[in-house]
């Protein structure tokens, strides 16, 4: 199994770090277009092998994608961060140059490779490859979902004073902080809905912390996030790499599934050896679904500033 992380920085180092620490994959690819920089993030790495236990083999290269070749799973993390105070959507101009030239170069040597996007604004970039490669819907995959319910859970034990590994809930919509539906009304401790534990005005808090937990941390770092996005990417890498058939909500693109057409926006998905193996349709409130919709405008917006 190989898989490509297109961007050394933050978020592709930390994603190429938890790969190799689950021990899945074979070898690991880095690709930047700054001279050195993934050579030298991939030594480094290599150097934690004997220490973290790992074999997967990871490599670093300065923009030749003839090394790529072969790949069965890319992750395109190149393009810029955001700075305090933007929003992911501000980062459209100069990621979408990036991200479509990436996944053109990605392809011409991996002509099966299964791509999963993280650039920002993550739902137009995942929109984007699909306008721009051709590539059937299961092998193009948006990432937000997966990490924005890490954040989701990560709020809901801290609120319920409980471990995280008691409670389960779930975010869909687009990644971005007025376009996330957080589904409370879903959200379980040990089975049981968390509004039997938690009142309606702390629930809502909750959903307000979980939408803008990329924007907390920008602020606290003074760029974006990385460790829980990486681990979320190595998740879903996993996934696919040893056809674990999980649910996760992940950026897809919709025909018709939950009353949306021509979009890519979360959803809750099953990730396989195919990549998305299914679109699993679950009934929202009349709530969540207007959320869904209103989300799913925020989206269209960005996309139309797409030049296709
Ligand atoms: N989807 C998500 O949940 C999520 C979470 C966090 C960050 N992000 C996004 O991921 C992206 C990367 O974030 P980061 O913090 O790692 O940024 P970063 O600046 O640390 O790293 C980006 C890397 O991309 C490289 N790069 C730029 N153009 C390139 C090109 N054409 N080819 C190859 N490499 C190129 C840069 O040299 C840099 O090393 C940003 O767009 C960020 O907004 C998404």
């Amino acid at each position: 199994m190989k898989v490509t992380v297109v961007g050394a920085g933050a978020v592709g180092a930390s994603c190429a770090e938890y790969i190799a620490i689950k021990n899945f994959a074979s070898e690991v690819v880095i690709l930047d277009i700054k001279e050195g920089f993934a050579e030298g993030k991939a030594m480094d790495l290599m150097q934690t092998a004997s220490l973290n236990g790992f074999d997967t083999k990871i490599t670093g290269i300065t923009n030749d994608y003839s090394k790529t070749a072969g790949s069965d799973i890319a992750v395109i993390t190149s393009g810029i961060p955001r700075k305090p105070g933007m929003t992911r959507e501000e980062l459209i101009g100069i990621n979408a140059g990036i991200v479509k030239t990436v996944a053109a170069n990605l392809l011409e040597h991996s002509p099966n490779v299964t791509l999963i996007v993280v650039s920002n604004p993550m739902d137009t970039m995942t929109y984007l490859v699909h306008k721009t490669t051709g590539l059937p819907k299961n092998r193009i995959i948006g990432m937000g979902g997966a990490l924005d319910s890490a954040r989701f859970k990560y709020r809901l034990a801290e609120a319920l004073e409980a471990p995280i590994s008691d409670v389960d809930g779930m975010v869909i919509g687009g990644h971005s902080d007025t376009g996330m539906v957080p589904l409370t009304a879903h959200a379980t401790r040990n089975s049981i809905k968390v509004s039997e534990f938690l009142s309606e005005e702390r629930l809502s808090q909750v959903a307000e912390d979980t939408k803008v937990g990329g924007a907390t941390l920008t602020k606290l770092l003074g760029t974006s996030a990385w460790y829980a996005p990486g681990a979320a990417v190595s998740s879903l890498v996993q996934a696919i790499a040893c056809d674990q058939q999980k649910m996760f909500p992940c950026s897809v693109l919709l025909e018709g599934e939950y009353g949306l057409n021509d979009i890519c926006i979360g959803v809750p998905v099953i990730l396989g050896k195919n990549g998305i193996e299914k679109i699993v349709k679950i009934e929202l409130t009349e709530d969540e679904k207007n959320k869904m919709q209103q989300s799913a405008e925020g989206v269209r917006k960005t996309n139309a500033l797409l030049e296709l």
